[in-house]
């Protein structure tokens, strides 16, 4: 049996600010064709707005069009294609965004999150199992981003692209446990590995930079420097167990932050997805210390490193990529922390917005004045809450920073 599902498709790259003007994100009626033996049919509950699809609506990720966005988020499975043997109709899952096959020589090498036969999905905007699932009015074929697509009130994916996760939690919360939090968190305690005692210097506080200041926090770090552009943002960050907090503009900012450190961080995570805050996370690391990365700047963007200095300072530059996580053992292992309290994740929530609202949320998040806002694609009432996003983060960012 097709579904029609609505969802939110994009078919134009760069369109001007503000979204609420110029509207790039169209909600479509479209035709869910039902899951293949290895897919698994999905109701999405809530789906977090994350800046990985800001930057494909802005044009600075490049990505086939059209396509359904949307790639954080958990639901409810309606039904699981012949050849699933691990999800039952009626559990609850939360999407990961980089799928994985269980074969390729990066799965059977521990680093799921590297799968490529999940690059080679992503690259033509389908499922890992080969097929696009949504059609359009005319019969056309509209893409999956990263084969989650979870701004749809159905989703077919690959059993690959979830994890299934107790229904303890509410599928709002569960919704951030697949990008921000395996991102932020993940690029803290799996990438850059800190340890009880350390120092660590976090670039960025959206949803994922705050997610890797409280993985900092959970690691034991003694000094967990907090930096950004919005004094609203280190001042969250101060709520959530920051140590000390800089404006990134502040032209003394890696020396203070050295001075502080007796000479430098012992880890400098990039969570920001700009070159300036990569520039002064490497700046700030200590001799032997560690630089890790998960901010998307854009595609064909670059950052050049003193040689000398990489050599003499023995620095340890690293990618991260979804937290260098391997989904199925860390989403359960972080929802258990966010559970005993030590990892507050509901804390970054800042409200729930519905289809009618896409453009404006993208536009409070470009403005810096929201941090995770939760698409509830079947409406507020459908999770018990008010579509209402908290005002009051302010300031805009400054594109030259
Ligand atoms: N590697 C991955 O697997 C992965 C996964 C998810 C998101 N991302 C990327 O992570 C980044 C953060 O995502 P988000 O959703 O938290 O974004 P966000 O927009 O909510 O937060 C980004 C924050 O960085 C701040 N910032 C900008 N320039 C800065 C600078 N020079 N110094 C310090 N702070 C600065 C902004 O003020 C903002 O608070 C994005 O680039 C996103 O694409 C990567
Ligand atoms: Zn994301
Ligand atoms: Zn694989």
């Amino acid at each position: 049996m097709t579904l029609k599902t609505k969802a939110a498709v994009l078919r134009a790259l760069g369109e001007p600010l503000p979204y609420a003007q110029s509207r790039p994100i169209k909600i479509e009626e479209l035709t869910l064709i039902p899951p293949g033996p290895m897919d698994i049919l999905v109701k999405v509950v809530g789906a977090g707005l994350c800046h990985s699809d800001l930057s494909v609506i802005n044009g600075s990720l490049g990505r086939g069009l059209p396509v359904v966005l949307g790639h954080e988020g958990a639901g409810e499975v309606l039904e699981v294609g012949s050849a699933v043997t691990d999800v039952k109709k009626g559990d609850h899952i939360a999407f990961q965004f980089a799928g994985n096959c269980g074969r390729c020589k990066n799965c059977q090498a521990g680093k799921p999150q590297l799968c490529e036969a999940f690059m080679a999905a992503r690259a033509h905007g389908g499922l890992m199992s080969g097929g696009i699932h949504f059609r359009d009015a005319n019969d056309e074929p509209v893409k999956h981003m990263v084969g989650v697509a979870c701004f749809s009130e159905y989703v077919v994916v690959h059993r690959g692209s979830v994890v299934v996760i107790t229904d303890e939690l509410p599928l709002t919360e569960a919704a951030l446990f697949g990008c921000a939090v395996m991102t932020g968190v993940g690029a803290v305690v799996n990438t850059s590995q800190v340890k009880p005692g350390e120092s660590v210097a976090i670039f960025g506080l959206g949803g994922v930079g705050l997610c890797g200041l409280m993985g900092a926090k959970v690691s034991g770090a003694e000094t967990i420097i907090a930096v950004d552009l919005e004094d609203a943002k280190l001042k969250k960050a101060m709520e959530l167990g920051a140590t000390h907090t800089f404006n990134a503009r502040d032209p003394d900012l890696v020396e203070k932050i050295k001075d502080l450190t007796d000479g430098g961080v012992d880890h400098a995570i990039e969570l920001a997805g700009a070159i300036p805050a990569m520039e002064a996370a490497y700046a700030v690391a200590t001799r032997g210390g560690k630089v890790v990365t998960a901010g998307l700047s854009g595609t064909g963007k670059s950052f050049s490193i003193n040689h000398g200095d990489l050599v003499l300072g023995e620095k340890h530059v690293c990618g991260s990529y979804m937290g260098s996580c391997v989904p199925m053992r860390d989403i359960p292992r972080f929802i258990k922390l966010y559970q005993s309290g030590a990892l507050p994740v509901d804390a970054l929530i800042d409200g729930l917005v519905t289809f009618d609202e896409l453009n404006e949320g993208f536009d409070r998040l470009h403005n810096g004045t929201a941090l995770r806002q939760v698409l509830v694609p079947h409406g507020p009432a459908s999770v018990g809450g008010s579509a209402k996003v908290q005002e009051g983060v302010p300031a805009a960012r400054s594109a030259d920073v």
